[in-house]
């Protein structure tokens, strides 16, 4: 088996591998533009864009007018794939589309929230609709209700597992039983939901697989299992190219495996983030009252949040990871050093091509690869 490319409607990518979408700030122009002129799709975040302390009032037009201008410089950089990532969760995320789809950008890819309406958003079909689900239940909801709907479908599926970094689709529970939830037992389920959705009609519906994904033995197990791509984000994180301060990725290189925790987001979801002095303050401080200008999340309880959200990611991505939400997935306790986008891409894919040249199917689907 040789490294296959990745196909998504008309979109081909040289490599299986999406660089996930990174907010606030950590995946912006200069990683989306690496990955992308490296053969991968790099994925700018729309979330938390914008000189946003200018002025609360003019919170929407400032995000919308910085997404574009990150979008501008992305494309000045590579003639690559570039897609945005948006989360459901966020007020303004119906004009933050209409901006990224103005600007040509041909791959929306939408989580924290199950994107009901998006192709009524997004209704030219020359752009690319790629739900972020963690669930076959969660992919058939939308590909049974765009299908009645709109009669389209799901030009792709990031499936996400519970291994991943940021805001998870899992309760706490679930999260305590992980091996329940593995992308070896997700990635099939997910493939057997959408065969009759690309039967009816009559397109693939690649399913890329994320969350934990380390190395290049990893991304053959999940194409092995048919999978067409990986999305990866934690090892992203520790390049040179990526926009966060230098002191975010050096709060990765000192991660041990216990320091990374699960905590509760006033977005309303569990999220994978370092334990680090924030964390451990929060935990003792009283609850503070928070004080938010923006109102930037539909779905934030002001009143009960320990913490602005928004705030303590802008402090992380700007280096000041003391009042910082440093998210993290499993895996960054393992990275070790920074290297470039075109290093590690060549790291991958040297280890997949070997590991995809094995043929005995229980090595290949051994964690160990
Ligand atoms: C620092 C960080 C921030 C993230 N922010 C977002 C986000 O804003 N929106 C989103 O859909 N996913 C977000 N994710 C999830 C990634 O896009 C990706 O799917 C996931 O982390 C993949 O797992 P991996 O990090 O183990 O490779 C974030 C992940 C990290 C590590």
């Amino acid at each position: 088996m040789s490294i296959p490319k990745l196909r998504i409607g008309d979109l081909i990518a040289d490599i299986p591998i999406v660089q996930g979408g990174m907010g606030v700030r950590i995946s912006m122009a200069s990683l989306a533009a690496a990955v992308a002129e490296e053969g991968g799709i790099g994925t700018i975040s729309s979330i938390g864009l914008g000189d946003l302390e200018r002025g609360a009032r003019d919170y929407e037009r400032v995000s919308c007018e910085a997404l574009r201008a990150e979008i501008r410089k992305a494309r000045s950089m590579t003639q690559g794939i570039l897609a945005v990532n948006f989360m459901g969760a966020v007020r303004n995320v119906e004009v933050l589309v209409e901006t990224a789809v103005e600007e040509g950008i041909k791959m929306i890819v939408f989580g924290a929230g199950l994107p009901m309406r998006l192709p009524e958003m997004v209704p030219d079909p020359s752009v690319n609709l790629v739900p972020i689900v963690s669930s076959a239940r969660a992919a058939d909801l939308i590909l049974r209700a765009w299908a009645k709907r709109y009669e389209r479908t799901a030009d792709a599926f990031i499936l996400e597992g519970p291994l991943a970094g940021g805001h998870l689709g899992f309760s706490r529970d679930e999260l305590q039983h992980v091996e329940d939830f593995a992308l070896e037992t997700l990635v099939p389920q997910v493939l057997e939901t959408v065969k009759p959705y690309e039967e009816r009609h009559g397109k693939a519906i690649p399913v890329i697989a994320a969350g934990g994904i380390y190395d290049g033995h990893d991304i053959a197990r999940m194409l092995r299992l048919g999978a067409s791509g990986v999305q990866m984000a934690t090892r992203f994180v520790c390049t040179w190219e990526c926009d966060a301060a230098k002191a975010f990725k050096q709060t990765y290189l000192d991660a041990r495996e216990e320091d990374i925790v699960i905590i509760k987001s006033p977005v309303g979801l569990p999220g994978r983030a370092i334990r680090n002095k924030f964390l451990v303050d929060l935990e003792k401080a009283d609850p503070p009252q928070v004080h938010c200008p923006y109102h930037c999340l539909t779905a934030c309880k002001v009143a009960e949040a320990k913490f602005c959200i928004a705030q303590a990611l802008l402090n992380a991505c700007r280096g000041d990871v003391d009042h910082g939400l440093v998210f993290c997935g499993q895996n960054a306790h393992r990275i070790d050093k920074i290297v470039s986008v075109k290093d590690l891409i060549a790291e991958l894919l040297g280890e997949l091509e070997a590991a995809l040249a094995k043929t005995d199917p229980r090595t290949d689907l051994s964690p160990e690869g």
